[in-house]
């Protein structure tokens, strides 16, 4: 897999667009979204599986339900994955590679982990029983204007904001914030991870930076994942795993992934390791 693109440029430019045109994406870009689906690779190990969906060749379009949510979408993406430890992380990882890759080629996605009819999908992408299936997005040209749905969920979940760094990054232990002058040559990479998208815009990543490297936790909203079999927000930590792996390898950084890391500090109510990034 290559991020042959500026990371900053298509982390900026994403947003979760839920109104399309009705306007096919031209088959020459569907094959290079292809290969470059093709390609993808997670520092994680797990294997993730993609789908593809054209909503005309679906026999049941009324089934490709997304509670009136996205309007317009004339093809999709979904996941699917074995449930095991870090699969989820690894889905996360590489769908927002594929989501930063179709940023860049200027098409529209939004995430979607609850509001689509999951068993409707799971038909028309011929998704075996027994692969959980957590997410798919639309993907496709923006319509020039957002839909009233759309707009009033971007207020409701307040959309366009992001925590500022005080409450998402720390030095040494959770009692003392990072400024963006102390992380140095981190600072871009860690403007990446708070520029992400996540469930609902809840923003879990909590990241500890140490001499090793950064570790990265997950604020588990009580409750928040109890509609699902897994934790949604553990895709969240995928994305900010992806987002900041981009960010240190265009700034040519060494460093790599590690799940046993965990270092001997005491941890905030709900709040969970899950990965570090060591440096090399
Ligand atoms: C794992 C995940 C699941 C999401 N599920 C949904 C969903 O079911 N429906 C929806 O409309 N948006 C969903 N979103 C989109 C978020 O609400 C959105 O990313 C967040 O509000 C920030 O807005 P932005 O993407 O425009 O920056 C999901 C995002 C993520 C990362």
């Amino acid at each position: 897999m290559k991020i042959d693109f500026s990371v900053e440029e298509a982390v900026q430019k994403r947003y979760s667009v839920r109104n399309y045109q009705k306007q096919e994406v031209d088959t020459n870009l569907k094959h290079e979204i292809e290969a470059f689906v093709g390609s993808l690779e997670n520092p994680f190990g797990k294997k993730v599986n993609f789908h593809f969906l054209e909503s005309k060749e679906a026999q049941n379009q009324q089934k490709l339900g997304t509670y009136g949510v996205i309007t317009g979408a004339e093809q999709y993406i979904g996941t699917t994955i074995q449930l095991e430890p870090m699969s989820l992380e690894a889905l996360g990882y590489e769908m927002e590679a594929v989501i930063l890759y179709l940023a860049h080629l200027g098409l529209g996605t939004c995430w979607l982990g609850g509001t689509f009819n999951r068993k409707g999908f799971a038909n028309a992408m011929n998704i075996g029983e027994n692969d959980i299936f957590p997410i798919v997005t639309p993907y496709g040209y923006p319509a020039p204007k957002k839909h009233i749905k759309e707009t009033m969920m971007r207020k409701m979940i307040q959309a366009d904001q992001r925590r500022e760094w005080s409450s998402l990054f720390f030095k040494s232990d959770f009692q003392t914030p990072l400024s963006k002058e102390e992380a140095n040559e981190l600072a871009f990479a860690l403007e990446m991870v708070r520029l992400g998208p996540s469930a609902s815009n809840k923003q879990p990543w909590r990241i500890v930076v140490t001499e090793q490297g950064c570790h990265f936790y997950e604020y588990k909203e009580p409750n928040y994942s109890d509609r699902f079999a897994y934790d949604i927000q553990r895709i969240d930590m995928g994305i900010a795993a992806a987002h900041f792996d981009f960010a240190v390898k265009e700034k040519m950084m060494q460093g790599a992934f590690h799940t046993e890391s965990e270092p001997d500090i005491t941890l905030p109510e709900n709040v969970e390791y899950a990965f570090s990034w060591i440096k090399e």
